[in-house]
C-alpha cells in the first residue's frame, strides 16, 4: 500500500469499519480531495451498491453526524443495515420507475456515489435520472469506470460505454460557448466540471455556474497584438520579403495575396494533421 494513502483519513474510516468492504487503492486520495469539502456539514449522501455495508460505516464516520447516509442495493439483504441506522432502498440503478419513486421520496440531494453493478446502463442510468435532483455545489460520483474497457461481463469497449457516455457530455457541456450556436439543455444547465480520474469520474453540479459564455474585454488598448495563428508557414519567408521589398504593408497587394493563401489553407491543415498522427502515435507508446 502506499505510504500516503495510508495517512489518509479516509483510508483509516475504511480500515476500522466494521462490516466488510474491498475498494481500489488509489481512489481514497480521489475520495479526500473531491470529497473533504463536505465533511461536518448537513448533506444528504446516497451511494449505490451496499453489498455487506462497509463503505456506508466508512461514510458516516468520514461526513460527521449531520450527514444523511442512504444506501441503494438490488439485492434485499441489504435491508439488514437498516437496524444500525442507515436508510435503505432496493432497487435497481438502471430501472426508471426505481429513481422516480426514489427522488420523490428523497427530494434534492447533495452527492450520489455509483459503486453498484458497473454496467454501462447501469452508470448512465444514475447520472441520467439522478441529474434534476443534485443541489447546486453537489456532485455525482461514478466508480470503477474502467469497466468501459473490460470486455468479460462488461462487453466494452462499446460506442455505448460509460466513458464514451461521458465524452459525449465534455461535446454537450461546450453547448455553453455562443460559437457553437447549440441550444443549452439538462446537462449544459447543470454539469459545471468533469473530472476524469483513473476508474472515477466525477461531474460537479451548479446551474449557477452554467451560463451561455460571452466575451469579455478590459478597457486598455489593443496597441499591436494580432493573432499569429495561422502565420506558423513560410513566416521567415515572408518577413524576409517584407524586410527586402516592403511587401507587407497593411495596404499591399501582397499582403492581401498571402493572408488569402495562408489563412485557413486546406494543405496547412494536412500537414498540422499528419503532425498530430504522429503525436497521437507517440501518447500510446
Ligand atoms: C461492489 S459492491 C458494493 C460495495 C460497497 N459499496 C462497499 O464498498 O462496501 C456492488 C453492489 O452493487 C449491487 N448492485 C448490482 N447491480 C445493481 C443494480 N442494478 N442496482 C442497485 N445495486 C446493484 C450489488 O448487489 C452489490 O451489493
Amino acid at each position: 500500500m502506499n505510504k500516503n494513502t495510508k495517512k489518509l483519513t479516509i483510508y483509516k474510516l475504511f480500515q476500522n469499519s466494521k462490516k466488510y468492504s474491498v475498494k481500489w487503492s488509489g481512489y481514497f486520495q480521489v475520495y479526500e480531495k473531491i470529497l473533504s469539502e463536505y465533511r461536518n456539514k448537513k448533506i444528504k449522501f446516497v451511494e449505490i451498491g451496499v453489498a455487506n455495508g462497509g463503505s456506508l460505516f466508512m461514510w458516516r464516520n468520514y461526513f460527521g453526524k449531520k450527514a444523511e447516509i442512504i444506501g441503494i442495493d438490488l439485492n434485499p439483504n441489504a435491508k439488514k443495515l437498516e437496524r444500525y441506522g442507515f436508510k435503505i432502498y432496493i432497487g435497481s440503478q438502471s430501472d426508471k420507475k426505481f429513481w422516480n419513486k426514489f427522488y420523490k421520496k428523497e427530494g434534492k440531494i447533495d452527492i450520489i456515489l455509483d459503486d453498484g453493478g458497473h454496467k454501462n446502463l447501469q452508470q448512465i442510468s444514475t447520472v441520467h435520472h439522478s441529474l434534476p435532483f443534485i443541489k447546486d455545489g453537489g456532485k455525482i460520483i461514478v466508480e470503477d469506470t474502467g469497466t468501459s474497457f473490460l470486455k468479460k461481463e462488461f462487453n466494452n469497449p462499446s460506442k455505448y460505454s460509460f466513458i464514451n457516455y461521458s465524452k459525449n457530455i465534455i461535446n454537450i457541456i461546450h453547448r455553453r460557448s455562443p460559437l457553437l450556436n447549440k441550444d443549452l439543455n439538462s446537462y449544459s444547465k447543470k454539469i459545471f466540471l468533469i473530472e476524469f480520474f483513473e476508474s472515477i469520474v466525477v461531474f460537479y453540479i451548479d446551474s449557477k455556474k452554467c451560463f451561455l459564455n460571452k466575451e469579455v474585454d478590459n478597457k486598455a488598448k489593443n496597441e499591436w497584438a494580432i493573432d499569429y495563428r495561422h502565420n506558423e508557414y513560410f513566416q521567415g519567408i515572408k518577413d524576409e520579403l517584407n524586410k527586402k521589398y516592403g511587401l507587407m504593408n497593411k495596404r499591399s497587394f501582397f499582403r492581401r495575396l498571402t493572408r488569402k493563401i495562408f489563412y485557413r489553407n486546406f494543405l496547412f491543415n494536412i500537414f498540422d494533421n499528419l503532425k498530430i498522427k504522429k503525436i497521437f502515435k507517440e501518447m500510446e507508446k
